[in-house]
């Protein structure tokens, strides 16, 4: 019977196939023990000469890293086994047999690993990285469908800047337009938000930063939903509402991939709603306080994020920053109008920017105004104008960052291993 080693306990005692690579051999004179992978896990099998006869033991011999192979036998429950499990082999058939295998279990450099991303993406570690990754994506779908948001999907091809005019790609449109992939589905999520109440989007998006930091890839993809008739704090607290039901998700489904990965979960256990609220304001006097170089009225540097990120044990949304350092659509503060009302989620344990979002300014001048300021084109825009036109409400939303997210949650040293196939300033292969 056909079995995945994910469900192997189900089959305690019966003869079973699986089918997979192998992973890693040893052998002692009579003995091959072979670490099996199917892509659901991992398991051992124990392949004895007197139980599989001297010429099928002797074959199995040069079996070699990543041979694909379907391994029959009979599944036996051991308390030292990973899993809990072994199986006890009665018979072998390969499909395909693999040698020099380059991604071996020494240590190799991150360069060369990423040269062999397609291969790279086998190992133990990787696949518990995608799997979380997985999940925080189901997490994050089941968040909103639950909560009646409805999926509209935005356009990748686009015509102008979302997030600034310096990190655009641009793509030839046919013969004569330039197209640039989108930033941030923001804009249409707008208009699908006056349509329908409560949507979200959840695609790749693309910004042609030339930052090579541990947090910043070229193609990453973001979630983002949009609210109308919401101010910022509704929009504050469907962050956190977010944020904490992916991590309790992880947690509840994904322990055995934490496990693998070493992270300490004691950290991600404690996030509970409501998270911390500082403006900005408070943020620079943290930062000054302990000995950030940091100048006021300038947006925060990845430095600044690190510190302050490592300063509350859960994550911490940051609101009010300066107009003049966000985006053109932000509303600001009638209170004090030199402010936006915004929020940046930032994770803890030195993680920085998960989330970025706020309220939008619904009102027609202030917007064309912003537009000026920020030397937009009012042609491109027209449409986006037309939802300030055309029945306007107060209304916000956020983005989250899916690697970012997943990089956190993994306790990565880089975005990179968050992506089957990262895309960064100097790397577009595989
Ligand atoms: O803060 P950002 O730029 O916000 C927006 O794009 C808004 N239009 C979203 C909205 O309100 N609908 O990006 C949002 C999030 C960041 O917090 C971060 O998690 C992620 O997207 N992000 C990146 N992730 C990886 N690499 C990059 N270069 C990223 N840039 C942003
Ligand atoms: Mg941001």
């Amino acid at each position: 019977m056909r079995a995945y080693i994910a469900d192997i306990a189900r089959y305690e005692g019966q003869q079973v196939t699986i089918r997979g690579w192998l992973h890693n051999r040893r052998s002692s004179g009579k003995i091959h023990f072979l670490i099996v992978r199917d892509g659901t896990g991992f398991i051992q099998a124990v392949m004895s000469k007197a139980a599989v006869g001297d010429e099928a033991f002797t074959r199995a011999d040069h079996l070699s890293q990543e041979t694909s192979l379907s391994v029959a036998g009979t599944v036996r429950a051991d308390a030292r086994a990973r899993g809990g499990y072994e199986i006890d082999v009665s018979g072998i058939e390969v499909h395909g047999e693999s040698h020099d295998y380059p991604v071996t279990p020494k240590e190799h450099g991150v360069d060369y690993l990423l040269d062999r991303r397609h291969l790279w993406i086998r190992s133990e570690r990787q696949t518990a990285i995608l799997r979380v990754r997985h999940e925080v994506i189901d997490a994050v779908r089941d968040f909103f469908n639950s909560r009646g948001f409805i999926l509209c999907d935005t356009p990748i091809f686009t015509p102008a800047a979302c997030e600034g005019t310096t990190t655009l790609f641009p793509v030839q449109y046919f013969e004569d337009t330039t197209a640039f992939l989108t930033q941030s589905g923001q804009l249409y999520n707008e208009a699908n938000a006056m349509a329908l109440g409560r949507v979200y989007c959840f695609g790749p998006t693309f910004r042609a930063e030339k930052s090579k930091t541990r947090r910043h890839l070229t193609e990453f993809w973001m979630v983002e939903p949009e609210m109308a008739y919401a101010d910022l704090n509704d929009v504050i607290e469907l962050a956190e509402g977010l944020v904490a039901s992916v991590v309790a998700r992880v947690l509840e489904r994904r322990r055995a991939e934490l496990q693998i990965l070493e992270r300490d979960t004691a950290t991600l256990e404690t996030i509970r709603v409501p998270f911390p609220r500082i403006t900005y304001d408070q943020a620079a006097e943290l930062l000054k306080d302990k000995g950030q170089p940091f100048q006021y009225g300038t947006d925060l540097g990845g430095g600044d994020e690190t510190v302050l990120s490592e300063h509350f044990d859960r994550p911490v949304c940051i609101t009010h920053y300066p107009a003049a350092v966000k985006a053109f659509y932000m509303k600001t503060d009638p209170q004090q109008p030199d402010k936006a009302l915004c929020v940046d989620v930032l994770a803890p344990e030195g993680y920085g920017e998960i989330i970025g979002g706020g309220q939008r300014e619904d009102d027609l001048e202030r917007l064309q105004r912003r537009i000026q300021e920020h030397q937009l084109p009012q042609e491109a825009f027209e449409w986006y104008l037309d939802l300030r036109r055309y029945g306007t409400v107060p209304h916000g939303g956020f983005g989250m960052g899916i690697e970012r997210c997943v990089s956190w949650i993994c306790k990565l040293e880089h975005v990179r291993e968050t992506i089957p196939y990262p895309r960064m300033l100097y790397r577009l292969y595989p």
